[in-house]
């Protein structure tokens, strides 16, 4: 996704906005650029590639002389790369700078408005739009110009805007798009995303829907588009800053890798007390809603609807209620049944994921009942839910996620006890024997990690494969989506996730000599369905890399390589077999040379349609 920073106070911009938008880059881009205020005009820097060519072009940010500048890395939506589609975008006359993060789903008919009116056109953008609007309806008063631009434009914005005639104020909007302030001693910020400040200050507000800031060196004030100002709480951010660095490891993704033992206790052990799952004051929803729901949803993208299916497994064996998972982006168009009666839950890392709240808000209007599990405390999913989990596994940069999928399991196997518990559909036993083999998997993933090399010997026989098969039953299905897409989005490697039991089906006709299939067999009780599958495949000329709990070493017969991991309840298993896939995909792509943190094409939070 785009990145924007913006910076004022009384030091020079050029620098603070390079350094926010180094903190972005994780977010994925294709060009940057910056516009500072030099006291005569709004001077724009801008190319397309990567930051380090701007950076370049202006030594550091040293020759850009202004105390008042925005920043923006560029994730193309409308108009390919190039230095003229680079943000920021100035007005006709250079009057307004803009950056946005966003879609403008109008902007076409608004640009032939303009254009008949004598507006030209530089770039191919939408957000240039905006920009010319700012001067279209310019009445010298800046922020009845934005509201009144706001008016007009339809879409998603977070927008950064400067007006040559008021050189001390940066005004910032938010729709759709997420926007903080971040607020400093004599100089405040703008930015998509905290990384890009959290080295200045600590302390931010979030904008919220139509809600425009106005930043000087001295304040900032927060109003609505009628103009009333908007008290808002100042949201303190505890993270350490090495949480947004990558602490020594060559990547971010493996760095998270790594800190999913740590960042799943974190999430656990706050919700265990005693020898009970507490979730009293996270969950609203009392015991009598509870039992009076039909059916869950699960509802989320990605690698977010990657631990919905495996959650379907869990919650339909321990809850006994019809569980149905979508993908946000179908579930929002296909005017889905449900009512007061369903439980939705929403999956989201970032928490601002446009699709997933779109189905989060379409699932309200049915009058549903809304749990998400979220990462990002304060961000619009979490906010718009009834009741809100929090996945503590701290900032995740990398834009393949790792510790995040980790700990949304971890939230669902919490729900499944504390649900089970109330629901009566599980038994004391089966309760006591859950809960104590959930506290023991951030050992058991450790242990596997400690085995990290067996799986990068494998990686270094394999990774210049073409095709890539994942297949698994049950929850080894499951986990097989997140295995498969791991690997494309990092790797660039295509590859397939596939019931075991579907590919004799029509798919088997691709497996030939030397195509590797990665068979899931951790569950027990379909071992030797899955080891019939194995050999089906193998007889065909597939290379397979078995994945199973020790002692299953028949499996060694069949497979031409196996990795092991710990036992436990086989609910659990999903949260230890997902480590050596994650662990494969990272290897692949680091042998292949990929850019592993932040993959071609792909952005850490999709906040457009
Ligand atoms: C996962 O590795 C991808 N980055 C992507 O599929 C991601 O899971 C998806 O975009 C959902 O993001 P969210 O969890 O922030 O909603």
């Amino acid at each position: 996704m785009c990145g924007i920073v913006g910076y004022i106070g009384y030091e020079q911009a050029s620098p603070h906005l390079l350094r926010g938008l180094e903190k972005l880059e994780y977010r994925g881009y294709d060009s940057a650029g910056i516009c500072v205020y030099d006291g005569k005009i709004l001077d724009v820097f801008k190319s397309k590639g990567k930051l380090k060519i701007l950076s370049e072009m202006i030594h550091g940010g040293a020759d850009v002389k202004g105390t008042v500048g925005i920043g923006h890395t560029r994730w193309a939506t409308h108009g390919e790369p190039s230095d003229i589609n680079s943000h920021p975008h100035l007005s006709g006359s250079g009057k307004f700078a803009v950056v946005h993060n966003g879609i403008i789903e109008n902007y076409i008919k608004l640009k032939e408005h303009l254009m008949r009116r004598g507006v030209k056109f530089f770039s191919e953008t939408d957000t240039e739009v905006v920009a010319q609007l700012l001067e279209y309806y310019y009445n010298g008063n800046i922020i009845d110009t934005v509201i009144k631009v706001m008016s007009k434009v339809h879409g998603s914005y977070a927008l950064g805007i400067i007006c040559i005639d008021n050189p001390d104020q940066i005004i910032a909007v938010r729709k759709e798009s997420p926007l903080i302030i971040g607020l400093g001693k004599n100089e405040n910020y703008i930015a998509s995303d905290i990384p890009a400040i959290l080295a200045k200050t600590r302390d931010i507000y979030r904008l919220e829907n139509d809600e425009i800031a106005i930043l000087t060196r001295s304040d900032v004030r927060i109003i609505n588009t009628d103009k009333e100002e908007i008290k808002k709480e100042i949201q303190h951010i505890n993270w350490d800053i090495s949480a947004a660095e990558k602490g020594g490891y060559e990547h971010f993704m493996f760095k998270e890798i790594m800190e999913q033992p740590k960042a799943f206790r974190d999430t656990i052990n706050p919700r265990i007390r005693g020898d009970r799952v507490v979730l009293d004051d996270e969950i609203n929803l009392t015991p009598e809603q509870l039992k009076n729901f039909s059916k869950i949803c699960i509802v989320a993208c990605g690698s977010a609807y990657h631990v919905g299916v495996v959650a379907k497994y869990i919650f339909e064996q321990t809850l006994r209620i019809p569980v149905e998972v979508d993908i946000a982006s179908e579930f929002r168009y296909r005017n889905p049944i449900i009512d007061k009666k369903t439980l939705v839950i929403v999956i989201s890392q970032s928490g601002e994921t446009a699709d997933t709240l779109a189905a989060l808000r379409e699932s309200k209007k049915c009058g549903s009942y809304i749990i998400s599990i979220v990462n990002v405390v304060g961000s619009a999913i979490a906010n718009e839910s009834n009741d809100a989990i929090y996945t503590w596994a701290g900032p995740e940069i990398a834009v393949a996620t790792t510790k995040a999928y980790s700990t949304q399991l971890a939230v669902v196997y919490l729900l499944a006890l504390y649900f089970g518990d109330i629901l009566g559909t599980i038994s004391t036993m089966d309760y006591n024997k859950y809960l104590s083999e959930l506290r023991l998997i951030p050992d058991k993933i450790e242990q596997i990690l400690e085995n990290k090399e067996n799986i990068q010997y494998f990686a270094s026989q394999q990774f210049d494969n073409k095709d890539i098969f994942f297949i698994g039953r049950n929850l080894d299905y499951a986990l097989s989506l997140e295995g498969s897409l791991k690997l494309k989005e990092i790797s660039y490697i295509h590859s397939e996730a596939y019931a075991a039991g579907e590919l004799k089906h029509g798919t088997i006709s691709l497996i030939e000599k030397g195509t590797l299939v990665v068979a899931l067999a951790t569950q027990e009780d379909l071992f030797d369905k899955m080891i019939s599958n194995i050999v089906e495949v193998r007889t065909r000329g597939a290379v397979v890399l078995g994945l199973t709990c020790e002692e299953s070493t028949e499996i060694e017969k069949c497979t031409d390589f196996t990795f092991y991991i710990p036992k436990t309840c086989d609910l659990m298993l999903p949260s230890l077999a997902v480590i050596p896939l994650q662990l494969f995909a990272y290897y692949v792509a680091s042998l292949k040379g990929c850019d592993i943190d932040k993959p071609r094409n792909l952005a850490k939070s999709v906040t457009v349609e």
